[in-house]
């Protein structure tokens, strides 16, 4: 993990067929420039049945995470996928997400399921005074208030200010090399003031990452942005 990365996070849930997958590459790989030249690492999330399909079609320069992970190292828990098994195709996975309404003791389970096979987790938490609680050096931390989460495509996003009030908060709360991002509702609209606010390293985009092309202007508009300087 780089601190001076940005992440791009596209989060499919439960949401895309295979199908849909492919044609969302056909409009990927269609519009796709050089944004390698930009320190910005692009990772997508989609259902775990899909992560293979994910890898055969993904190019090196874009990142797979998982979903989630089991809370178990290895062994007899039909139906669970351990990280180490992940760990084939994933760089990251996402932990505790809001929709999954895990406890705190499951949360840090998972984490550190991650953390010792190498995996980066990207871990969810809902209001700022919680960040220092899921914090760990070597994770991705993405403040989600659950009530900004879009609802069946409709975007309820949170005031600028009130996010940066937030991200201060955070902040001051964890070590200054922690990589914090942010989530909930990000779509082309609202990215341009979230990549004004020089202390979130990224975002986590649920509903507009469906969109191959407004994930990619999402993409885009973090092209011109210096690695923050801390
Ligand atoms: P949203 O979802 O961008 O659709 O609000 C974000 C998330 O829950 O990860």
């Amino acid at each position: 993990m780089d601190e001076n990365k940005t992440y791009i996070i596209g989060n499919w849930k439960m949401k895309l067929t295979s199908r849909d997958m492919l044609d969302w590459f056909d409009n990927f790989h269609e519009l796709v420039k050089d944004f390698e030249r930009y320190p910005l690492e692009v990772i997508l999330a989609p259902s775990l049945v899909h992560i293979p399909l994910l890898a055969s079609l993904t190019e090196e320069r874009i990142k797979i995470a998982a979903q989630d992970v089991s809370v178990y190292q290895n062994g007899a828990y039909t139906g669970e996928v351990g990280a180490f098994q992940i760990k084939d195709f994933c760089s990251y996975a996402i932990v505790g997400h809001s929709e999954r309404k895990e406890s705190l003791e499951t949360v840090l389970k998972k984490r550190n399921r991650c953390l010792e096979v190498g995996i980066i987790p990207i871990v969810c938490f809902t209001n700022p005074q919680e960040a220092k609680n899921v914090y760990t050096k070597g994770i991705i931390l993405s403040w989600e208030d659950p009530n900004n989460i879009s609802v069946n495509g409709v975007y309820r996003e949170k005031d600028p200010e009130d996010i940066v009030k937030g991200v201060q908060e955070i902040i001051s709360t964890i070590p200054d090399d922690a990589v914090l991002i942010y989530g909930g509702s990000v779509n082309r609209q609202n990215i341009k003031n979230l990549v004004n606010i020089r202390q979130i390293s990224g975002v986590l985009v649920g509903n507009a990452s469906l969109d191959a092309r407004q994930f990619l202007d999402i993409i885009r508009s973090y092209e011109f942005r210096k690695p923050v300087i801390k």
